[in-house]
């Protein structure tokens, strides 16, 4: 059985990159396997993990590129020339167009850290998003794996898991729970879904 072929983009620390390099050696994801890594910014540590793992890792700096089409350009030119069947954005702090969410219909997935609806779309990011649920004053939120589309976080809803807000949080003790009981947990399981069901489709065809 020939596995998926993921390519993980990443902007940052990448920890989520690491639950997917883990579960992959520990077989929660043996369906699919990660041949690349690309990050949009040359600083992320995620690059320095896939370095450890032996993962091929680029980065590609939209502002080198000059646009946003020629950053969208090269990229599907490097997923392309890797034979990049599923695209798992763990991070990756960047909007893409819908020229680019089209050509990979179904192939992008993203792990948000809300329960989407709430707290999602343009403007909520990383730390900020655990903000907004805590200045809301929401007691239950977590983590959506969704595919990605032409909006912000609009792609339908793959898997979430729900983590309690706790009295004293901060955005930065939430962030870290809501990464240990959802994120790292449902991103390497819908990865595997998904890479299970582009073997499937293969067969089929
Ligand atoms: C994660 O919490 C991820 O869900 C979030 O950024 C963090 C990246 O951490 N993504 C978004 O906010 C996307 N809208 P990591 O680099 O350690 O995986």
């Amino acid at each position: 059985m020939l596995k998926a072929r993921i390519a993980v983009l990443v902007s940052g620390g990448g920890t989520n990159l690491q639950a997917l390099i883990d579960a992959e050696k520990s077989g929660i994801i043996k369906s699919g396997e990660i041949r690349l890594v690309v990050a949009n910014n040359s600083r992320a540590y995620a690059l320095t993990r896939a370095e450890l793992a032996g993962i091929p890792a680029e980065c590609i700096i939209k502002k080198e590129c000059g646009s946003q089409e020629a950053f969208e350009n090269r990229l599907i030119e490097l997923l392309d020339s890797n034979g990049i069947e599923l695209i798992v954005l763990a991070g990756f702090m960047s909007i893409l167009s819908e020229k680019f969410t089209g050509h990979y219909k179904n192939r992008i997935i993203n792990i948000h850290p809300s329960l989407i609806p709430s707290f999602c779309g343009k403007g909520f990011y990383g730390l900020h998003v655990h903000e907004a649920a805590l200045e809301y004053g929401v007691k239950v939120t977590g983590a959506t794996v969704h595919f990605v589309n032409e909006i912000p976080d609009g792609g339908k809803i793959i898997m979430q898991k729900a983590v309690d807000i706790l009295p004293d949080d901060t955005p930065e003790t939430l962030q870290k729970r809501v990464m240990e009981q959802a994120e790292w947990i449902i991103l390497p399981k819908a990865t595997e879904l998904l890479s299970a069901e582009i073997i499937k489709s293969r067969e089929k065809s």
